[in-house]
C-alpha cells in the first residue's frame, strides 16, 4: 500500500512538472523519458513488451569475432547496467505485462576486431530485443561497442536484482566519420584520470575522436623521447606533465573505447612554451635594429627548425598510432617576422616581396612534407588555407572561426579539402539560461553545396579550451553540453528538434549522474531519481 501510494505521489509530481512550456526555463521543469537513448539511433522502434533481466544471471555472449576490446566491453557494460544496486534503488513506477526474460546478449562481430580504431571505421550496428531474445550484429568490433552502449541505455533497474528492457528493433550508423571532442591541457594541465573519466564519458555519446591539444604558448606537457628539456623547461613545473607512459596509457584507454586520440602540435604560432628549451627555434622580434627580447611564431629561415621539427615529429609520430596528426596553424602573428632584418633578407632571397603568407606558406608546406614523409595524414586550422597557402590535397582542415563559419565550410569543401567543423561548438563559451539548444541547431551540413562538397565534410569536434577550466571543472562544464552534440553529428539529420530533444537529453544527463560523471543541469530546475554526491 505504501509502496502503491508512493507511485501515485511520482506520477503526481511528473504530471505537474511535465505541465510546462518548455522554452520557459526558469519556470519549469523537462520531465525526463524512460529508457530512450541518445545519441538516437538512425532507425529506432520499441514496444510495450517488457522483458525482464536479472542482474545474476545475464550475460554477453561473442558468438562469432572477439577479442580484448569485445571483453573489456564486457566486463565495463555488467558495471554500467548492473554495477550500481547498493546507491540507486531505481523503482520505476510503471505496472508492466511481462513478456519473458532475457538472459544473454548475443553480440555477432563478422570481422576479425582492428587493433586501433580509425577515420572511417565502420561503427554500424543492429540490435533486436525481442521473444527470441537479444541479438546485436555489427561487421566490425567498433559497430558492437556502440550498439552495447546503446543497449546498455535502453536497460532500467526495477529492484534490486530485476531489470527490465523493451522490446526494441535498431538499425544505427553514424551521420559522419568524425566526432570528435577537443580538450586543452596547456592553459591548464588535466590529470591521467580525469582525461580518462573524459574519454568514458565520450564513449557513452559515441564520440569516436579525443582531439588533444596538448601544448601551446602557456606550457609544454608533453615529455619528448629526443627534446625531454621541452618539458622540464616549458611545462609549469615537473608535477604538469605526461610522461610517455602516461601518454601510452591514455592511448590504450582510448583505443578499447573505440576513440582515436589525435595529439596536436599547433605552430608555426602557439609555441612560445616549445622556445624555452630550443635555442633560436622562435623568431626573435626586434625594436629599430634591435632585438627587443621578445620571441615570435618559430622561424622558418632558418634550416635548424627543420631538422628539429624533422626529429621531434619523428618521435611524435611513433607515440600516436592514429594516421593523423593535427598541426596546428592558427593566429600566426606576422608582426614579430616583419621586425626581424635576417627574415626580411630570407623574405628577399625567396622573392616573396612583402607577403608574409607566402612564409607561412613556405612553413606550412615544409612541415607537411616532413610529416608526409613519415606516412602520416594531417589536420590544421583553418587559417592555412583562407590564407590562400596551397597545401596537399589530402589535409583535412578544421573550421573554428566563428565568423560566417558556414560560408568558410563551402569554401574550402570547394577547394577540395576534407573539412572538420569546430566553430558553432565551444563547450568554454558560457551563459546564464539553456545554451545546449544553440548547439543542437547548428548543423555541419547546413550549406548550399554539391553533394560532392557535402561528402567532404567528415564531421565535427566540440571544444573545451582550458582557460578558465581544469581538474576541479571540467568534467562538469563539459557534460553534457558535449552529448548534444554527439547527436548532431551521430543522428539523422532530420533528428534537429530541441524541444523534443530534451526530455532525451535530461534523462541521458540523469543517467551520466548515476554512472558517476559529475555532468551539469542543463534544462534549468528539477531533478535526478539520484542526485549526484561526493563522498565525505
Ligand atoms: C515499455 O513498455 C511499457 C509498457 O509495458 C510502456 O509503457 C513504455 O512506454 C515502453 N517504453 C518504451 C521506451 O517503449
Amino acid at each position: 500500500m505504501a509502496l502503491m501510494l508512493c507511485f501515485l505521489f511520482v506520477h503526481l509530481v511528473a504530471f505537474v512538472y511535465s505541465n510546462g512550456d518548455y522554452q520557459n526555463d526558469k519556470l519549469v521543469s523537462v520531465t525526463a523519458t524512460i529508457g530512450m537513448p541518445w545519441p538516437l539511433p538512425q532507425q529506432y522502434s520499441s514496444t510495450p513488451a517488457v522483458y525482464t533481466i536479472n542482474r545474476n544471471v545475464f550475460k554477453f555472449r561473442a558468438t562469432d569475432q572477439s577479442c580484448d576490446i569485445l571483453e573489456s566491453a564486457f566486463f565495463r557494460y555488467q558495471t554500467i547496467i548492473f554495477g550500481y544496486r547498493e546507491k540507486t534503488l531505481r523503482f520505476h513506477p510503471k505496472l508492466f505485462l511481462k513478456a519473458g526474460s532475457l538472459t544473454v546478449l548475443d553480440v555477432n562481430v563478422k570481422s576479425k576486431c582492428d587493433r586501433y580504431p580509425y577515420l572511417g571505421m565502420d561503427e554500424s550496428y543492429n540490435l533486436t530485443i525481442g521473444a527470441a531474445g537479444a541479438t546485436l550484429n555489427s561487421n566490425s568490433v567498433w559497430g558492437a561497442l556502440r550498439g552495447i552502449e546503446t543497449f546498455s541505455q535502453l536497460v532500467l533497474q526495477q529492484n534490486k536484482d530485476m531489470f527490465t528492457v523493451n522490446g526494441t528493433t535498431i538499425s544505427d550508423f553514424p551521420r559522419f566519420q568524425h566526432r570528435g571532442l577537443l580538450l586543452d591541457t596547456s592553459r591548464h594541465f588535466l590529470d591521467v584520470s580525469v582525461i580518462k573519466q573524459n574519454l568514458l564519458a565520450m564513449s557513452q555519446s559515441k564520440f569516436n575522436v579525443f582531439h588533444w591539444h596538448i601544448v601551446d604558448d602557456q606550457s609544454f606537457p608533453y615529455t619528448s623521447v629526443e627534446f625531454p628539456d621541452m618539458s622540464s623547461k616549458g611545462a609549469y613545473d615537473s608535477r604538469h606533465i605526461y610522461t610517455q607512459d602516461q601518454i601510452a596509457e591514455i592511448i590504450e584507454f582510448a583505443r578499447i573505447l573505440g576513440i582515436r586520440v589525435i595529439p596536436e602540435f599547433d605552430s608555426p604560432g602557439h609555441s612560445q612554451s616549445w622556445g624555452k628549451a630550443i635555442k633560436d627555434l622562435l623568431t626573435k622580434c626586434y625594436s629599430g635594429s634591435q632585438p627587443n627580447g621578445q620571441y615570435g611564431p618559430i622561424n622558418p629561415s632558418l634550416e635548424s627548425s627543420y631538422s628539429f621539427l624533422s626529429k621531434f615529429f619523428a618521435g611524435v609520430a611513433k607515440v600516436f598510432p592514429d594516421h593523423y596528426l593535427h598541426l596546428g596553424g592558427d593566429e600566426v602573428n606576422f608582426d614579430c617576422w616583419k621586425s626581424n632584418p635576417n627574415i626580411t633578407a630570407f623574405m628577399k632571397q625567396k622573392s616573396f616581396g612583402t607577403n608574409y603568407v607566402k612564409l607561412e606558406e613556405y612553413y606550412v608546406q615544409r612541415l607537411l612534407d616532413i610529416i608526409g614523409g613519415m606516412n602520416k595524414g594531417y589536420m590544421i586550422w583553418q587559417e592555412v588555407v583562407d590564407n590562400g597557402a596551397k597545401i596537399s590535397k589530402d589535409t583535412i582542415v578544421e573550421i573554428y572561426k566563428n565568423e560566417a563559419y558556414m560560408l568558410h565550410v563551402f569554401l574550402t569543401t570547394l577547394k577540395g579539402y576534407r573539412t572538420v567543423l569546430q566553430a558553432c561548438w565551444y563547450l568554454d563559451l558560457i551563459k546564464y539560461g539553456v545554451q545546449w539548444q544553440a548547439f543542437y541547431a547548428c548543423d555541419p551540413h547546413e550549406f548550399i553545396g554539391t553533394a560532392a562538397q557535402k561528402k567532404l565534410v567528415i564531421g565535427g569536434e566540440t571544444c573545451m579550451w582550458g582557460e578558465y577550466v581544469d581538474n576541479a571543472n571540467v568534467l562538469s562544464r563539459t557534460w553534457p553540453r558535449a552529448s548534444v552534440v554527439a547527436e548532431r553529428l551521430w543522428s539523422a539529420q532530420s533528428v534537429n528538434n530541441a524541444n523534443a530533444a530534451a526530455p532525451r537529453l535530461e534523462e541521458h544527463r540523469c543517467r551520466m549522474i548515476k554512472r558517476g560523471f559529475p555532468a551539469e543541469t542543463v534544462n534549468g530546475p528539477g531533478y535526478c531519481p539520484q542526485e549526484y554526491s561526493i563522498p565525505v
